[in-house]
């Protein structure tokens, strides 16, 4: 698992935050051969920095997300990348319809099955909402990256 993806609708709230997480993570923890990126399934803000809320919920948790530029999910990351977590069953579902083979379906799964290994649960999309349910988010994406983490860890072991 050497390239990961982040998946959600925008590619400006939770993915962004998903990526950062992650590559924080796996910087402090020396993994240098892990590379991650993010995309949203549609297209509304391709181009575009993260939601200002997304980027100063991650400075508090001393993580920069601000150069980071809105990408829409294509057909081609089925094949740049070993995994694609999605970060919820609406994102997940339009992956998987975009899937033309086994591999292809196989990498793609909910973050947080990370968590809660036989729940099919979904990061809440706080867009609509206020700042509370970007910390709400951080803080399910950090202990699902924790987890990942040590997937990868193991993995390499
Ligand atoms: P995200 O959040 O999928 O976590 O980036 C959203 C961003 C934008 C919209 C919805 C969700 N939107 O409807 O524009």
């Amino acid at each position: 698992m050497n390239k990961i993806l982040m998946v959600c609708l925008g590619n400006i709230c939770r993915s962004p935050l998903a990526e950062g997480i992650l590559r924080h993570k796996l910087v402090k923890a020396g993994i240098l051969t892990v590379s991650v990126d993010s995309a949203g399934t549609a297209d509304y803000h391709v181009g575009q920095a993260p939601d200002e809320r997304s980027i100063a919920n991650a400075l508090r948790h001393q993580i920069d997300i601000s150069k980071h530029r809105g990408r829409q999910f294509k057909l081609g990351d089925f094949s740049a990348y070993d995994h694609i977590y999605a970060m919820d069953a609406s994102n997940l579902d339009h992956i998987i319809s975009m899937a033309n083979t086994d591999e292809d379906r196989s990498k793609v799964s909910l973050i947080l099955t990370e968590l809660y290994a036989d729940k099919q649960t979904s990061v809440p999309d706080p867009y609509f909402g206020g700042e509370e349910g970007f910390e709400q988010v951080f803080q399910l994406l950090d202990k699902a990256c924790d987890a990942v983490l040590t997937k990868i860890t193991n993995s390499k072991n």
